[in-house]
């Protein structure tokens, strides 16, 4: 479908109710229809009915469905309707559609021409061929921050640990690793190359002394570990960043948390730190939100509410663009 990939955004405008129920469940049978279905561009739809059938559950339901598809709503307003009702149902005015195209270009262009680096995910490391030491760590924050990244048009460089990497948007360069000294590698390398880094992964602090090449077998009642540490990866390419390259890093701090995270800041040479606090019931591992506070080198801190992880990714990236 040439109109479909010939675009740089789609707007449809008015979007009926027809239309929004059709486009949400792959219906074809229009030329709007096909389109939109070959569309691999950003879609905007401006929904434009009567005020019954906007209120209708069914068309609210079918918003959200198209939203969860990556879609735009152009939001429709109060005021007179084509049946000479008044309510709400009115298309967006066209000056609204148009800033509303200008801002979300202007957005994703922003960090264009700049190359990423992010880490995320837990690490793996081998006790033996079947065992290893891990942590709960889901990845889903430095997706998130990979994918907002992306978005806005930065080249990201993604290096994450055995979780599923679903979800990650087309552009990301990914690699897959699964322990801390694969990860140390992958980032060292990269980092070189990139304007800025995000590291957000849970590193293992410790690894096992030695892997054993076969199964360990079960013998006396009690069983010794002995661990060594990993090497740092932030600490390294804090060491290494030249003046211009901008580094993030995360601290999960259950105890004196402001403090812990400006400590590690400046031990780290860091230029902000997101601080993650397992003290609050919906942030952290596996969470689908999370709430942090971001704090500068000089101390300047920043505190958001609980939000989704999506939107805690915005929030990190627009304090980078004033760095980058
Ligand atoms: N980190 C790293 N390499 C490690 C350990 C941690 O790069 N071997 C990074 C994490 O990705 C995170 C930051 O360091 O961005 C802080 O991690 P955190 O676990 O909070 O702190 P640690 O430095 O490991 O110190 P501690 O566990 O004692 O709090």
């Amino acid at each position: 479908m040439e109109l479909g990939k010939w675009a740089d955004a789609f707007v449809i405008a008015p979007a009926t109710a027809n239309t929004l129920a059709k486009m949400s469940h792959g219906f074809c049978d229009n030329l709007l229809l096909a389109t939109y279905l070959s569309a691999d561009c950003p879609v905007f739809f401006a929904p434009a009915m009567d005020l019954d059938m906007y209120a209708h559950p069914t068309t609210a339901n079918n918003i959200l469905r198209l939203n969860n598809f990556g879609n735009i709503t152009l939001p429709a307003g109060n005021g007179e309707l084509a049946s000479g009702l008044v309510g709400h149902g009115r298309m967006c005015e066209p000056e609204e559609i148009h800033q509303t195209l200008e801002n979300y270009f202007a957005l994703h262009t922003s960090l264009k021409g700049k190359t990423i680096l992010v880490n995320a995910g837990p690490t793996y490391e081998k006790i033996d061929p079947v065992r290893f030491v891990g942590n709960y760590s889901s990845g889903k924050m430095g997706k998130a921050i990979a994918n907002a990244l992306a978005q806005r048009g930065a080249t990201v460089h993604l290096v994450l640990g055995p979780v599923s990497s679903e979800g990650l948007h087309h552009t990301i360069q990914l690699t897959c690793i699964e322990s801390a000294e694969e990860m140390y590698d992958a980032c060292t390398e990269l980092f070189a190359v990139c304007d800025a880094a995000i590291l957000s992964a849970a590193v293992a602090d410790y690894k096992p002394v030695s892997q054993a090449k076969q199964k360990i077998k079960k013998k006396s009642d009690e069983f010794t570990l002995d661990l060594v540490k990993t090497k740092d990866i932030l600490k390294t390419l804090g060491a290494q960043k030249n003046e211009k390259q901008i580094l993030v890093g995360f601290a999960l701090e259950t105890q004196n948390e402001y403090e812990n995270a400006l400590t590690k800041l400046k031990k780290k040479n860091l230029d902000f730190i997101v601080l993650n606090s397992m003290n609050d019931a919906d942030a952290g591992f596996g969470k689908e939100t999370n709430k942090v506070t971001l704090i500068e080198k000089n101390g300047k801190k920043h505190t958001f509410d609980t939000k989704p992880k999506a939107e805690v990714a915005e929030d990190i990236l627009n304090l980078l663009s004033t760095y980058l």
